[in-house]
């Protein structure tokens, strides 16, 4: 299985037939090896497109971090399938983000495929503020549960808010923003507010990471196109590994 390069975007051929039961995300879906060579191949897209600056991460480390949280999680439900997690995990142990904002947590679990590279028994890197934010408070304590029993005392912190508001009063700047917030109005349309909220703070060469870029293309249309504005981003891909997606763009 290979995928293909196409016009800003890098696809599996098996994108839509690769599918996970939300309720048993540790199940494996595919043997490893194929798992790491196709995630391999989107990393080299990125990079190709320089969006990244290199490709390679520490595997060793990666399957820590995919051993702890099966370990320390509670995860009622989730649309991130192992590609997914993996690929997450690698951007942010190549990009090492001094400072990450999740958006739209849930339980924790997309938060610490970001945060794993920077906290945990896989870490990579020493961050300075790694902050998942959910807007609903009993999910924000059940996330917060999850990531003190992942990674006591780490540089991680979940907060119950809006991450509209979050990400306009933060104070600093931020070195990659993930995007997973479902508003009750807007649906996934409110990628764009929280983005637009965080841009004067994203440094020059900051990631933004953006889930359901095949399933809410619909809905995340302005969003796409805003991000896939050269004047606006340096520059950025839709990975279509699964029949979710993520478009990674670069300020
Ligand atoms: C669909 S869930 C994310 C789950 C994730 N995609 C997964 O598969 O594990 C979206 C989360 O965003 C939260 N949310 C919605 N609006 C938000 C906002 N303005 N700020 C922060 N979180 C928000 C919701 O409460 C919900 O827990």
């Amino acid at each position: 299985m290979t995928g293909e390069r196409c016009n800003g975007e890098f696809r599996t051929a098996d994108w839509d037939t690769y599918r996970m039961n939300t309720r048993e995300p540790f199940v494996e879906l595919e043997a490893p090896e194929a798992e790491i060579a196709l995630v391999d191949e989107a990393l080299a897209a990125l990079k190709d497109a320089g969006i990244i600056q290199r490709s390679s991460y520490d595997q060793a480390a990666f399957e820590a971090h995919r051993e702890a949280v099966r370990e320390s999680f509670e995860i009622p439900w989730t649309a991130i399938s192992p590609r997914r997690e993996r690929l997450i995990w690698a951007l942010n142990a190549i990009q090492r983000p001094a400072r990450m904002i999740a958006a739209g947590v849930f339980c924790g679990f997309t938060f610490i495929c970001n945060a794993g590279a920077g906290a945990g028994p896989g870490a990579v890197y020493e961050p300075e503020d790694l902050v998942g934010i959910e807007i609903k408070a009993d999910e924000a304590e059940r996330a917060d549960r999850n990531v003190q029993a992942f990674a006591p005392g780490s540089r991680t912190r979940i907060v119950a808010a809006d991450a509209r508001t979050f990400a306009a009063d933060y104070c600093g700047t931020i070195d990659l923003l993930y995007l997973d917030a479902s508003g009750p109005e807007s649906g996934k349309g409110i990628y764009l507010e929280i983005l637009e909220s965080a841009y004067e703070r994203l440094v020059p060469g900051a990631l933004v990471l953006a889930h359901n870029s095949v399933n809410s293309a619909e809905r995340l249309a302005q969003y796409l196109s805003f991000v896939r504005d050269r004047a606006k981003m340096a520059g950025s891909m839709n990975i279509v590994m699964d029949n979710q997606g993520l478009e990674v763009s670069v300020r």
